[in-house]
């Protein structure tokens, strides 16, 4: 607390001597305001966005954005405000590239600037979710992540450095080796979060910044720290643009430039200061000592007409009666947002901003800012495995608490099936042994999920933003995991067979823990791709689960592979199926070259290859190693198809297969009137998205 007020303290003086400041530049700007100012722009016109509305009931199709247009300039930081659902998040998602599929879009959306001028580091987009690995202090994220990005060039210390800055800048000094939290573990505060996603986004000084809403859950102090820092980093030749709710009066001075929005149309784009002024001449100026932002927002928010109009008729003391001047009580919010939007269009403001973008189109070219990691793929890797270790190692959801199960399953399996033996009744006991051993340990592996779903979600984010390509998170998730499936077979499978006694030899008991350890490492490759696939956890639970049991199915473990049903389930299931690979493999580890008493005393031994093709159906037509070795290509199947996800997840992520497919069906059944209503003509596409340009690309869009 101490530290908020000093650093507030601070941040005042330095505030009241930027404002002065402010004062002349904002005077210098207006002369320069016709000059083109050094530095890529960041420059978007006619952006409408239109959502298939899918209530049965009404055909219309949802438009989010409303041919908007404007530019944003280096130098200066830009405020987005509106109510809330007046499309802040679409229009920033859309300077990004990341709408949704669902929604179509025409306009441009286009950084303009002279070729190789200016500082081009890149884009920033800070979405309003904060994801992290809970496990991690706020320094080792930070420290993490700029080993993930910044250039090889620069030392470790340098690269200390650099976080110690970020950290101050962002005034986390008292948090930082705190660890962020996560479903089991207490935390840092959301705002504290919030401020870490910022730290992550201006490590890397990117040339243009999209911030949704990121004072959002900060107390007024600490969003005007926010707030100056990124205003700080604006003027430092830089393009912000933030969404923001309710700002105070003080935080409100520190943007240069105001994009007030309702119901996805521009209700003002201009500079801030000039705000007030705009609604003051359109007759409706702000009272005094009022808030001018809560006056913007009072006068465009028209959700809550029927509530106000039902509190004006039981009280004459209305809300809008005492707080509001009279010209704007007597007509409703409605009414009110479109006299605005009316007033704007036909102002000397939108006329400006249209002359401004001409005059850019006109003297700038199309640059390509590039946003991908400067640090070689070596040490991504390094960093990467790194990182992933350390959370593994942490997160007691990850591998201990399986760990612990594994153990007591081994134990008490041991104990049940101790010493086992060679009689007769020993045959059917050490198959259903190893079905029981290897059944549970399968089972178990679903267990990580919500640890590897938390990670997946790191790795998205960060995949998104280019800090590393799919080959590193594929490679570094097996190298990291690697140790502890090892411990866990080693471990699990040592105290299975001594306890048990299965075929002595030291070759055998290797064979048995290296048969474990394949399959373990082929389920965990299984369900790092159903936690890359699914949405949520319960979904990952479920489908898991249920995938598990599936790959069990056609194996030894409920029916002889011969008795399958010969269509799908023998072919091809039971090939598929790393159970069926697993099982077959330590049958015949075990049982190839043992004898067993016969039924009937007397008559000679049994032959373990007997049973194995007599009783177990299983051919002795291949080794146990050429098992091992197709446990060990379903391995490397899995991995390719996790490295394949990962490169293609737009097109296959079931979330969005299922929202686009049902957003699909009700389209097709209204698409003819779609059509009438919104032609999306080949003429008015996108020239560049800004996606494209960024070297950035949907989530959700191939
Ligand atoms: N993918 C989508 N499909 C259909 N409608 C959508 C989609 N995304 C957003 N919307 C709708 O578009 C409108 C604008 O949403 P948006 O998230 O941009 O609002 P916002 O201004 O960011 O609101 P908030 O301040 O609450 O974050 C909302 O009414 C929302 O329901
Ligand atoms: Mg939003």
């Amino acid at each position: 607390m101490d530290h908020v007020c000093s650093t507030n303290a601070i941040g005042m003086d330095q505030y009241d001597q930027d404002q002065s400041d402010h004062v002349i530049s904002s005077m210098e700007r207006k002369e320069i305001n016709n000059k083109i100012i050094e530095g890529p722009y960041l420059v978007w016109e006619d952006i409408t966005a239109v959502a298939p509305n899918l209530m049965r009931n009404n055909n219309k199709a949802r438009k989010l954005l409303n041919n908007l247009s404007g530019y944003a300039q280096p130098n200066r930081i830009m405020a987005l405000m509106g109510p809330s659902g007046s499309g802040k998040s679409t229009l920033l998602d859309a300077f990004a590239g990341r709408l949704s599929p669902n929604i179509k879009m025409t306009g441009n959306v286009l950084v303009k600037g002279k070729k190789g001028s200016g500082n081009c580091g890149g884009i920033s987009y800070l979405t309003q979710e904060d994801v992290f690995l809970g496990t991690l202090t706020v320094r080792e994220t930070i420290t993490y992540s700029a080993h993930l990005r910044v250039s090889n060039k620069l030392s470790k210390e340098e690269i200390n450095v650099l976080v110690e800055k970020t950290i101050a800048q962002m005034g986390l000094e008292h948090c930082a080796d705190n660890k962020i939290g996560n479903w089991h573990l207490r935390g840092i505060s959301g705002g504290e979060k919030k401020r870490l996603s910022i730290s992550l986004e201006i490590l890397t000084q990117p040339h243009i910044m999209l911030l949704d809403e990121p004072t959002t859950g900060l107390d007024s102090a600490s969003a005007f720290f926010v707030v100056w820092a990124l205003r700080n980093i604006a003027h430092d030749g830089r393009i912000v643009v933030c969404s923001i709710h309710q700002p105070s009066g003080y935080l409100f001075d520190l943007f240069d430039d105001l994009f007030l929005l309702s119901g996805g149309e521009a209700v003002y784009f201009g500079e801030a200061k000039l705000a007030v002024k705009f609604f003051a001449d359109a007759g409706f100026p702000c009272p005094t000592r009022a808030n001018p932002t809560d006056h913007f927002l009072r006068c465009v928010n028209s959700d809550f007409d029927n509530v106000t109009a039902a509190l004006f008729l039981r009280s004459k003391n209305s809300i809008s009666g005492t707080t509001m001047s009279r010209s704007v009580a007597n007509l409703t919010t409605k009414d009110i947002k479109a006299i605005l939007i009316q007033k704007y269009k036909n102002s000397e403001y939108a006329t400006l901003t249209i002359e401004k973008i001409r005059q850019i189109n006109s003297t700038e070219e199309v640059i390509i800012l590039l946003n991908e990691s400067k640090a070689s793929w070596f040490k991504q890797l390094c960093t990467l495995t790194d990182r992933s270790f350390v959370n593994m190692t942490r997160d007691v959801g990850y591998y201990w608490l399986r760990m612990v199960f594994y153990l007591a399953v081994a134990v008490c399996t041991g104990s049940i099936y101790f010493e086992i033996g060679t009689s007769n009744m020993a045959i059917i006991a050490r198959a259903k042994c190893q079905a029981f051993v290897y059944g549970f340990m399968i089972c178990l592996s679903n267990g990580g999920l919500p640890s590897f779903i938390e990670e997946i979600r790191v790795y998205n984010r960060e995949r998104f933003k280019k800090h590393y390509g799919a080959d590193v998170i594929m490679i570094s998730n097996f190298l990291s995991s690697f140790p502890f499936l090892v411990v866990t077979a080693l471990s699990t499978g040592t105290i299975i067979y001594e306890m048990v006694k299965f075929r002595p030899g030291f070759s055998h008991y290797s064979y048995f823990v290296l048969n474990l350890f394949c399959c373990l490492s082929v389920i965990e490759s299984c369900m790092m791709l159903v936690a890359f696939l699914v949405p949520n956890v319960l979904m990952g639970i479920g489908i898991g689960t249920s995938l598990i049991v599936f790959m069990m199915m056609p194996s030894e473990i409920f029916r002889l592979i011969s008795d399958l049903p010969k269509f799908f389930w023998r072919y091809p299931m039971s090939y598929v199926s790393f159970a069926s690979w697993a099982l077959e493999g330590v049958y015949k580890n075990d049982m190839i070259g043992l004898e067993f008493d016969p039924l009937v005393p007397g008559d000679p031994k049994l032959k373990g290859e007997i049973i194995l093709q007599t009783i177990f159906a299983i051919p002795l037509d291949h080794s146990k190693w050429w098992d091992l070795t197709a446990l060990l290509c379903l391995l490397i199947f899995h991995r390719l198809t996790f490295l394949l996800a990962l490169k293609y997840k737009e097109s296959i992520s079931l979330h969005s297969k299922l929202y686009v497919y049902s957003a699909f069906t009700q389209i097709s059944k209204r698409f003819s009137s779609l059509k009438q209503q919104f032609n999306v003509s080949k003429r008015n596409q996108p020239l560049y998205s800004l996606s494209s340009q960024l070297g950035l690309r949907s989530p959700m869009r191939p």
